[in-house]
């Protein structure tokens, strides 16, 4: 029996009011809704565990999505449910953001101390919970993203990685089941963003289900089901191989291609019997084979 799902939408449509002024007036003289639709139709789920990534061009939605999972937004039409609790249901904001915790892009703007546990710390004592446990959680939290030698640092000395891992701490020291990062990597470099990486991959292999909004193909790779978002939509998902291997549907969406796809064909057409593959590893690996029995 499958489990239920731990992220559901159902039919979920947004539309952000307008806030332009000169806008709203010709809106209003022209008596129709002054909106941009986000959102539009999406029906999704996400089992416990699972690891999701969302990718789709700009202005796709993904953030749009991304917020309504932890009720920072409300759907305009449609139910999204949290670890079964319905996000539009004010008495419960407070119990869904403890189920799904949120990463952003820019981790200057999400820290808020001069010290990394102090930083970490911020979310459980704002639980009212006791210092005992605060102290516990943000060790164990640390840890986690291998950061637990910073503990006393001035997070302004940090490289942009080690910043953005201790963002992931600082949440996981609210104990979620969800961890949702938004475009976690778009301001590091390759290094820092492989160390986002490794980590993310380690949590889920924990058993925290992640949904990762991400510019980067070979992120996508590495989840268990893609998602690709067009115009509010859901215009393609399944697993990366199945997502991946679409070349035409992906140029049709402005989604680029991955590398490794592109070299396999291209070793296709020369001759070498390659399959088409996803991961850069899985390449390398059959690449390999194909030496050795020659
Ligand atoms: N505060 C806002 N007010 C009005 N429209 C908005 C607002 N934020 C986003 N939008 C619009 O909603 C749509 C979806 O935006 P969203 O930020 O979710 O896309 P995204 O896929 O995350 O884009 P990006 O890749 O640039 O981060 C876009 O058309 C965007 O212009
Ligand atoms: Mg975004």
């Amino acid at each position: 029996m499958t489990p239920p799902a731990i992220v559901e939408f159902r039919d979920v449509s947004y539309r952000y009011k307008d806030a332009g002024q000169n806008r709203q007036a010709k809106v209003d003289r022209e008596q129709t809704a002054a909106s941009v639709s986000a959102l539009d139709g999406i029906t999704l789920d996400v089992k416990p565990g699972e690891f999701v990534a969302v990718i789709g061009h700009n202005g796709s939605g993904k953030s749009t999505l991304a917020k309504h999972i932890n009720a920072l937004f409300t759907p305009s039409q449609g139910t999204v449910l949290t670890a079964g609790l319905d996000t539009s249901d004010p008495d419960l904001v407070f119990t869904i953001r403890s189920h799904a915790g949120m990463v952003f892009q820019n981790p200057d703007a999400q820290m808020v101390t001069s010290i990394v546990a102090d930083d970490v710390a911020f979310g459980p004592e704002n639980l009212a919970i006791p210092h005992e446990q605060i102290i516990s959680r943000v060790d164990s939290a640390l840890d986690s993203v291998k950061m637990a030698e910073f503990a006393d640092r001035n997070p302004a000395h940090l490289s942009g990685g080690q910043k953005q891992r201790v963002c992931i701490a600082g949440v996981l020291a609210m104990q979620p089941d969800i961890l949702i990062l938004d475009e976690p990597g778009a301001m590091l470099d390759s290094r820092g963003r492989r160390g986002i990486r490794r980590v993310v991959r380690e949590l889920n292999d924990g058993g925290m289900t992640v949904v990762l909004i991400t510019h980067f193909m070979e992120e996508a790779m590495s989840a268990d089901r893609v998602f690709v978002m067009s115009a509010g939509r859901i215009a393609l998902q399944g697993t990366p191989k199945q997502v991946f291997s679409q070349k035409q549907r992906l140029r049709e969406l402005k989604m680029e291609v991955p590398f490794s796809i592109l070299l396999a064909e291209a070793l296709q057409q020369r001759g070498i019997a390659v399959p088409n593959m996803v991961k850069p590893s899985e390449l390398k690996e059959e690449l390999c084979r194909l030496r050795l029995s020659e």
